[in-house]
């Protein structure tokens, strides 16, 4: 398996035996994520952060990751601040940056971003989310979650719920759960449905799938429920996006006919859609799944820089 100098755009970009291989990485970087090791397999690389949209956990965790690895940081989380301002493309930042950094992570509004800036770049592109499109890395903390959580992937009850449509960790989650034969449910309000581009490729593959409106349909029968925050700044109309808004929301009693091993994750931000009186639930992993995005992103950056992993492997 090599992994060094590819571009991370979708999560389609990688086989199960890949994804499966980057976990098992992570799951031994996880002493150095805690800050227990110091491992230094990326002394003097450099990664560019380049986040056209507002982030919290994928730009942090991919710092701490790179900085855990031994590495540095450059980059920008405010593009008021930069020559974009001026009128510079896209495809010319990238051409800079490229020459600036070893590694570059690009958030953006555009889906179809960081495929554009891959074609631009000689260095790796890892894409941290293209507009409505794709979030691979978060797919993979997401996998990996479930895996060290549940044990396995294949066979899981997994419900996706929330918006569907613009929601792009469950576009790229919904593409990989298939590639593991898990089953899947969707729930959203019927103007918020998974895009159809994703739903022909699941009935390609076989995968079973079946589409509800309302969480209590699923409760009792899953063993992870993955609800996401409607994305407003994705809804060309408030008015369409207020006739939405707060339409799924969990609290501790929604969990009372859940399966005793239930687990509720989010890639976060949350607004209203898990209230708090769940964090103290044992069904709560959304914290934990925003710490191992520090494992996981640290295994795929040592990939794809081509760091020598004998040290923890
Ligand atoms: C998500 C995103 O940006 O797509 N957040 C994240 O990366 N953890 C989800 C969201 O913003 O709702």
């Amino acid at each position: 398996m090599d992994f060094k100098g590819r571009d991370v755009v979708s999560i389609n970009d990688f086989t199960v035996e890949e994804i499966t291989y980057i976990l098992d990485v992570a799951e031994r970087m996880v002493p150095a994520a805690r800050g227990e090791k110091v491992l230094d397999l990326c002394p003097n690389k450099i990664l560019a952060r380049l986040f056209y949209e507002p982030s919290t956990r994928t730009m942090l965790s991919f710092e701490t990751a790179m900085k855990r690895l031994g590495g540095m940081v450059i980059g920008f989380s405010d593009v008021g601040s930069t020559s974009v301002t001026k009128g510079e493309t896209l495809a010319d930042t990238i051409k800079m940056v490229e020459a600036y950094s070893d590694v570059i992570v690009l958030r953006h509004n555009k889906e179809g971003a960081a495929q554009l800036a891959a074609e631009f770049s000689e260095k790796p592109v890892i894409n941290a989310g293209d507009g409505a499109g794709q979030h691979p890395t978060q797919t993979l903390l997401d996998l990996y979650t479930i895996r060290t959580e549940l044990g396995h992937i294949r066979d899981m009850n997994v419900a996706l719920v929330g918006d569907l449509k613009y929601g792009r960790t469950v576009h790229s989650l919904a593409y990989a759960l298939a590639k593991f034969g898990a089953n899947l449910h969707f729930v959203s309000p019927p103007s918020l449905p998974m895009p159809p581009e994703v739903i022909s490729h699941l009935e390609k593959r076989n995968t079973t799938f079946d589409i509800h409106r309302d969480i209590a349909e699923v409760i009792p029968d899953v063993d992870v429920m993955y609800v996401t925050r409607i994305q407003k700044e994705r809804f060309p109309d408030v008015e369409e996006y207020n006739r939405v808004a707060g339409v799924f929301r969990i609290d501790a009693s929604t969990l009372e006919k859940a399966k005793e091993g239930l687990i509720v994750m989010h890639p976060l931000p949350r607004v209203d859609e898990i209230h708090p009186d769940v964090d103290a639930t044992p069904h709560a992993r959304y914290f934990q799944q925003a710490f191992n995005g520090i494992p996981v992103r640290m295994a795929l950056l040592a990939l794809v820089l081509g760091a020598d992993l004998e040290a923890v492997l």
